[in-house]
Formats: structure tokens, sequence, C-alpha cells
């Protein structure tokens, strides 16, 4: 019997603790022994992190994975690719989305998860098919919810879009840390017989379901488990790689990790984590087991946003009535997974209708979904709301993306010189401002370098 882990403190352990806020420098010197430690990959870019590098680090993020391969060259770098969203939050036209996958997979990335948050697979067709083309593993995920209309049979539908697409693995995406230890059991078992591919699971321990979680998939034959090493481990995060080690070892796994290596990483990042605590970076509220989740069964970084929308108005006597119209919400959209971005527009739409009546405000972005924007709703859609906002106009039934115009060739000439490579131009369609900014003061340091030379000279 065989289990691998990913190691996730470079990506989603660092995303869910800390906000991404991890500079290049803080991990650099692990690196080898991250490299050596028997993982079978290291979720390591994608997600939060492109943005976190360009707001917040002042970082050039595909030279941060570059260094990263670098040095790893035994274990595959993963990342994670929002399908057509790729690393935002709206839909990009196809030749942005092949140029990224293309280059992702050019600068190290071995393994793509890819992902839409509807579970809409029209929606990650085109990464999909440049992932393959590029030569990279392909990770089809299924963003795993509770509603209705979500159920094992939903799951083996998606599973078996995600094998005719040709992904070679399947992902099983518990973003809110709400997959119990039976159904973990269950859905493994039954994709595992329905599709015959190697499956992931991905949960946060923010419910402290996740250890019993991990071992029931792994009872169930799962192939790989997301974990994140102790000390950056538990709460909102994935648990600890080195506890899992343990318990499977002892039911007779084979993990092929080295258990010295996995302590010198622990070490390793034990001062940072004392550092984040000590600057208030670390929280020490994520670190808890915060079991509300699982009485709402949304995730919890959905709660604390409401929680902060509600005090920001001083309403936050309204809770429970805004908790309980998400569901009416959900429900009313097609039951979509609360996970990016729909957790953050159904939070939204659900405080509006307590605070100012049911759909008196729309959003913008709940009107785009309505009108087939963001693919397939789940369920169907309630036809009192649909009629509301789209008269007798007729939602899209095609593929969003299918009525967006290239970008790729008309964003290099708007650039000119200041992108130095494809790199930078996808930087700037992901991320306009950021990049903008970026790319200045890179320049700005490039010439405090010169002057530098000349007065050497001098
Ligand atoms: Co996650």
């Amino acid at each position: 019997m065989q289990i691998k882990f990913t190691e996730t403190v470079l990506r989603d352990a660092n995303q869910s603790l800390i906000a991404t806020r991890m500079p290049f420098g803080e991990f650099e010197k692990i690196l080898p022994a991250l490299d050596n430690a028997g993982y079978y990959s290291l979720e390591c870019w994608g997600g939060a992190t492109f943005d976190s590098c360009l707001r917040y680090l002042n970082e050039d993020p595909w030279e941060r994975l570059r260094k990263i391969k670098a040095v790893c060259k035994k274990t595959k770098l993963q990342m994670l690719l929002r399908g057509q969203n790729l690393l935002g939050y709206k839909h990009y036209p196809d030749d942005a989305v092949e140029l990224f996958v293309q280059k992702s997979v050019e600068n190290g990335i071995d393994v793509i998860r890819i992902f839409d948050a509807l579970n809409d697979l029209r929606n990650v067709e085109t990464a999909t098919k440049a992932a393959l083309k590029a030569g990279a593993e392909v990770q089809g995920t299924i963003c795993y919810t509770i509603s209705p209309i979500h159920n094992t049979e939903s799951y083996i539908e998606v599973a078996k879009g995600w094998k005719k697409l040709g992904a070679q693995m399947l992902c099983i995406k518990d973003m809110a840390g709400i997959m119990s230890p039976k159904d973990a059991y269950d859905i493994v078992r039954v994709l595992k017989k329905a599709v015959d591919m190697p499956v992931v699971v991905h949960t946060h321990a923010t419910t402290g379901l996740a250890f019993m979680t991990y071992l029931k998939a792994a009872e169930a034959g799962c192939d790989v488990i997301d974990t994140a090493i102790s000390c950056f481990s538990g709460g909102t995060a994935q648990p600890a790689t080195e506890t899992l080690n343990y318990v499977l070892g002892e039911y007779g796994f084979e993990t092929g990790l080295n258990k010295n290596l996995l302590r010198e990483i622990n070490a390793f990042f034990k001062p940072y984590r004392a550092k984040c605590l000590e600057s208030g970076m670390l929280n020490p509220i994520v670190m808890g087991t915060d079991t509300d989740a699982l009485d709402y069964q949304i995730p919890g970084g959905m709660l604390s946003n409401l929680v902060a929308q509600l005090t920001a108005q001083n309403k936050l006597d309204k809770l429970d009535e805004v908790l309980a119209e998400v569901p009416n919400v959900r429900k009313d959209l097609g039951y979509p997974p609360l996970v990016t971005p729909m957790s953050q527009m159904v939070g939204v739409q659900a405080t509006s209708n307590v605070l100012y009546g049911r759909y008196k405000n729309i959003s913008k972005e709940i009107k785009s979904y309505i009108k087939g924007e963001y693919g397939k709703a789940p369920g169907e859609i309630s036809k009192e709301l649909q009629k509301m906002i789209l008269g007798d106009e007729e939602p899209i039934k095609g593929r969003y993306a299918d009525l967006l115009e290239p970008i790729v060739e008309k964003t290099r000439k708007e650039l000119g010189s200041k992108a130095q490579s494809d790199e930078d131009v996808l930087s700037y369609i992901a991320f306009p401002q950021l990049a903008d900014k970026f790319f200045d003061e890179r320049e700005a340091q490039r010439r405090k370098t010169v002057s530098y030379t000349i007065k050497a000279v001098d």
C-alpha cells in the first residue's frame, strides 16, 4: 500500500495562515530539503501567490518560480489554476490562458491542478489542452460542496468529464474543510471504481475533520493527500505532514517520506512562524478549530467575511438572519459551490437581502452570473430572479470566453519596451496596475544599479 504527500507550506498553508506573505528569501535555504524529503509534489505557485508577489512582496512571480526550479529538480512543482480565470477573478480570453499555461510549464511547473468554481468543465478545457500540450500533468479538480443536488453521482459525472479531457489525476477539493471522513471514504471509493484514475484529496483543518478525513480517504484508496509541515499546519491550513506520515505508516502505508528531513524542514520554519506570530501576521484565531462551518456548511473564510461586513455597518446583530439567508440565495442561484468567487458573491447578496430587502440591490457579479457569464449553474436558477435581471433576454448558452477578443498581441504592443518578456505581458494581463507598478520599480532599481556602477568606475 502506498500513499504520497503534497506539501503545501509554500502555497496553500502560506495563503491560509499568513495571507501569502512569505517572501522567497524566507524559504530559499530549505528548498534542497523540501526537494529531497520524498514528497509527491511541492505546491508552490498559483492561487494567491502570483497576486501577492506583485502586490506586497515586490517579487516577480515568474522569477520566484524559476528560482525554486533551479534548486528543486527531483520533486514535481505544482500550481493551482482557476481555469479560465487563471489566477484572477474574471474570465480571460483563450490566447491569454494558452500562453499563461505554456509559460508556467516553461518556467518550471510540472503539475497543474485546474478547477472551475461551478465544476463547469467548459471553463477548464482551454487550460487543460494547453497544459497537456506543454507536457504538464493535469489534476482535474472537483470542487466539493454540500447541497441538495451535489452527491457522489454528480461528482462521477464531473470526473468522467475530466477523464475525457485527458486529465491524468483527479483532485477532490474541499476548500472549506467540511468533508467528513465518511463522505471522503464514499467519494474516493466510488470515483476510483467509476473512472479508474489516481485520486488526490485536498482539505483544510478548519473544522477539525481533516486528520480523520485523510485517514478514511487513505483506507478508500486515495493516492495523494495535501498536508503542511507541522508548524505551518492546522487551523485554516492543511493538517500536519509529520502526523499523517506517522499514522499512515503505522497502518502499513508506504509514504516515501524521510522523517529526518521533515524534522529539519519543520525546525527551519519554526523561527519564521514565531516571527509571524510576533508581528501579528499570523493571527492565533486562524490556528484554532472552528466548528461553525459544520453547522452553517459554509467556508470559515466566508463566515469571517460576513462578520467583517456586518461589523463595518454596525449591524452584527443581523448575523443570524444573514446566515439563514445564505442557503436561500444559494438555492436561488442553483447551488454554486462556495469557493472563490462564488463565496464572496453569495455572502454579499445575502447581507444585502437582509439589510435592504430581498434582491432590492443586486451586484454586478450576480447579474453576470445569472446571464451565464460564469458558466452553467449546477442546479436551476430561480425563474423569478432570472426574469428580474434578464427580462426577456436569454442567458448565454455557450462558453463565455468564446465572446472575448484575443488580448495577448494587443497588450504586447501596448506595453512596448516596458515588457521585457512574454511573462511580463502575462503579469500585466492578469494584474495591470500591480504589474505596472512592479515594472516601474524594477526599472528604478536597474537605474540605481547602473549609476552605482558608473560611480565605481569614477
Ligand atoms: Co485549499
